[in-house]
């Protein structure tokens, strides 16, 4: 609308001060020209003689316009007090709490809004929110959401873990590989393995080697940081992502820090936490579904959080300690991590020895340590000085290992909490038992 335009409108107002259509037709035609103070006040006193939604709708725009976001939301907030179910309205309401970080508030609402309107889809929303995309047919080989990747390393790259690598091997990718021969013995397949222990060690990393090494893709779900955004719609959204790994077979399904799902938490004693639980164990189970070509893992720190259902046959029915490295694991480690960085003649076994309780990500905490170091000695010729034995020596010192306080804690679960004999690797390898 032309200048002209808005001044005739004015001039209109001027004669019907109190015509309140016309006011807010004026107020709406001012916010669309961006003559953003002037709708504010126009909104502010179209509120004081008559407070509806369209005029609250109005100024919370204006404000979500002029930037002022919690301005906007104190408004916002106050219409859905009343049980507003507006998809534009709560559209505005979740872009506002994006612009204000309020990400888990902006998840609720946007969840709200898909409650009440179905069919309702927002792809720029859903992206940002980190919110399973939904399936178009032709997305084939397409990475259809932030959950999916195609991870590009293997079991090469992973250090050690000669038994986790076994019995992922035993247990998931053979079985998919050589699935008519499973077939033709009438062996069973299905179910996952979960892994825990002490943090750093590996647990996220194989995984994502392992879709690696089948060359499928790699969908993970850390369940504290996505679950929690969702409760209300938790169940929906869990059963989305098998949705989407059937979908995408053959996957590696990654459950990181499944220990949310623990019944043992509070809220999970709750009975929606409950509900979440049975959703995934019936997820898992594949009852209404194939799961066929899904991958499932987990890992977790804490296991003993974690529901006995859990480990039922056909669900997570091999449960893995994934202890720190050893030395010879270490000595991998060290040599996967500086492959094709500056060094000289280091000698690997004589740092291994020397790094008891370090994890695989405390190893490459020590080499960035003397990295770090080297950078600032290279600034002056721009000649990168290579690493040696005595650098990663000396840096042993300076970065604390950090396994050492999880099993001050798994140690109790490990004595007093036993009965099934699960944690008896614990024991093994602190010497425990034997
Ligand atoms: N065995 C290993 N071989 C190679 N790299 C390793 C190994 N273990 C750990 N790392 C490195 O350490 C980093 C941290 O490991 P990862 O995230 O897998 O630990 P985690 O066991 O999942 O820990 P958390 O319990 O804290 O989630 C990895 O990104 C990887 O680079
Ligand atoms: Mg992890």
């Amino acid at each position: 609308m032309d200048e002209n335009a808005i001044n005739n409108l004015k001039e209109a107002l001027l004669l019907n001060p109190d015509n309140i259509p016309l006011k807010q037709y004026y107020a709406e035609v001012l916010l669309k020209a961006n003559r953003l103070d002037e709708a504010e006040k126009q909104y502010v006193e179209l509120l004081a003689l008559y407070s509806d939604k369209k005029s609250e709708a109005g100024l919370a725009r204006t404000y979500f316009a002029k930037g002022e976001f919690s301005k906007c939301n104190v408004i916002l907030e106050e219409i859905l007090s009343r049980n507003e179910h507006d998809p534009d309205i709560l559209l505005l309401y979740v872009q506002a709490l994006i612009k204000e970080n309020a990400l888990q508030k902006a998840v609720e609402i946007y969840t709200l809004l898909l409650k009440h309107n179905p069919n309702y889809r927002n792809e720029d929303i859903d992206g940002i929110l980190r919110l399973p995309a939904h399936q178009s047919g032709d997305s084939e080989d397409e990475e259809s959401g932030v959950f999916i990747q195609r991870p590009t390393y293997t079991f090469k790259d992973v250090g050690g873990m000669d038994n986790v690598k076994k019995q992922i091997d035993l247990k998931i990718i053979k079985p998919i590989a050589h699935s008519e021969l499973y077939k033709a013995y009438g062996k069973k397949t299905g179910g996952g393995i979960l892994l825990y222990g002490p943090p750093g060690c590996g647990k996220t990393f194989i995984a994502k080697a392992t879709a690696g090494e089948v060359g499928s893709r790699f969908i993970s779900v850390g369940l504290n940081e996505i679950l929690d955004m969702w409760i209300g719609n938790s169940e929906k959204n869990l059963h989305q992502i098998f949705e989407i790994a059937r979908q995408n077979t053959p996957c590696v399904l990654f459950f990181d820090e499944i220990d949310a799902l623990g019944a043992s938490r509070s809220d999970m004693k709750h009975s929606s936490g409950r509900h979440l639980i049975n959703q995934f164990l019936h997820e898992l189970d594949g009852v209404d579904n194939n799961n066929d070509g899904i991958l499932v893992l987990g890992a977790t720190n804490t296991p003993w959080n974690l529901d006995s259902a859990f480990r039922r046959p056909g669900r997570f029915d091999r449960i893995i300690f994934v202890p720190p490295p050893d030395e010879s694991a270490r000595e991998s480690i060290l040599k996967i991590k500086l492959r094709g960085k500056p060094t000289e003649s280091v000698d690997y076994a004589a740092v291994a020895k020397k790094s008891d309780h370090f994890s695989g990500a405390d190893i490459e905490a020590l080499i960035d340590i003397v990295i770090e170091e080297k950078l600032e000695l290279s600034f002056a010729d721009g000649i990168p000085k290579p690493m040696n034995t005595k650098d990663l020596i000396n840096a042993l010192k300076k970065h604390k290992p950090s396994t050492q306080e999880w099993f001050a804690t798994a140690k109790n679960f490990a004595l007093f909490a036993n009965d099934t004999g699960l944690y008896d690797e614990i024991l093994t390898y602190m010497k425990i038992k034997k």
